[in-house]
């Protein structure tokens, strides 16, 4: 009496075990920590999501492939029919784009057209068929490099010497740390302003230095969280000769091809 039920249990059991194998699975979510807009738009690298998942054509019935950005969907695609573009993205993402020819793979891929800042975000890719549903999320932050890099120093009309680092319209708001003698200051003014439509930010971070009179070097840092983007740039001070010549006003600048040099070290 037990055995046919004890088979039939087993059958069962068994055919779970093989649905469970050929579900729907992403194998890998492509998308970047980070990415940089380059200002010039003829250097920029294209900003492609990309969603790698297996599927076998029997189980591919109701097939359909899901984006999403901070929960919102932005961008559905059935086999065989045009991708659709939602919200705000309309016109951002391209839809002829493809990364393959197979019926179920076509495009599956995100390629933005001239990304913004506020891009920036958890990105969602959903896969469905009439048995089975995979998603996976990842968070992309956009960067926008600043148009203005210097360190410098400035001595006030009451005598006290001030020492500034400036960083001008980037995104999103960085870390800016001012060092002495490769020692980080920690009593800093910040002053941090935000452009109204774009969203970029000025920082300005400035320190009195307590003892102008002596020999020291500047360092400015400058780091978005969580992302590989740095900035970094040097100066010397030279407090006696400085004291020596010193007029009511002076203004010290470190020379822009530091700058420059220090992106491009950092940056790839
Ligand atoms: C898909 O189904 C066809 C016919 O139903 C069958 O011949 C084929 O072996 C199946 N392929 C896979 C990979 O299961
Ligand atoms: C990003 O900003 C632009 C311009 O302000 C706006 O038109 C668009 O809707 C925004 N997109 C998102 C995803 O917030
Ligand atoms: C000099 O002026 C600056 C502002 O320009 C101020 O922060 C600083 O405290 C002043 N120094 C002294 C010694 O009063
Ligand atoms: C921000 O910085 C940029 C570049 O340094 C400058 O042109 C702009 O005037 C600044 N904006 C504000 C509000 O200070």
């Amino acid at each position: 009496m037990d055995q046919p039920r004890g088979l039939i249990f087993k059958t069962g059991f068994i055919l779970l075990f093989l649905q469970a194998v050929t579900c729907l699975e992403i194998s890998n979510l492509r998308v970047p920590p980070s990415y940089s807009i380059n200002r010039d738009e003829t250097e920029r690298t294209p900003l492609v999501l990309g969603c790698d998942y297996a599927i076998d054509e029997n189980e591919s019935k109701g097939f359909v492939l899901k984006w999403k950005h901070n929960d919102l969907q932005i961008y559905q695609w059935i086999p065989s029919r045009n991708p659709v573009v939602f919200s705000s993205f309309k016109g951002h993402i391209d839809v002829d784009y493809s990364e393959s020819d197979d019926r179920l793979h076509k495009h599956s891929a995100l390629k933005f057209i001239n990304p913004m800042a506020n891009y920036t975000g958890k990105y969602t890719c959903q896969v469905q068929t009439y048995h089975s549903v995979a998603s996976q999320t990842a968070h992309m932050q956009i960067i926008v490099p600043e148009t203005d890099f210097s360190l410098g120093y400035q001595r006030e009309t009451n005598g006290s010497t001030i020492v500034f680092c400036n960083v001008g319209e980037i995104y999103p708001l960085p870390e800016v740390s001012l060092l002495i003698d490769d020692e980080k200051v920690s009593d800093v003014v910040v002053f941090e302003q935000v452009q109204d439509y774009t969203g970029y930010y000025n920082v300005s971070v400035q320190h009195i230095l307590p003892d102008q009179n002596k020999n020291m070097k500047f360092d400015c840092e400058v780091t978005i969280p969580e992302t590989d983007y740095k900035l970094r740039t040097s100066m010397p001070y030279e407090g006696a000769a400085f004291r020596a010549n010193a007029a009511a006003l002076q203004v010290f600048l470190c020379t822009v091809f530091s700058v420059t040099l220090a992106r491009t070290l950092t940056l790839f």
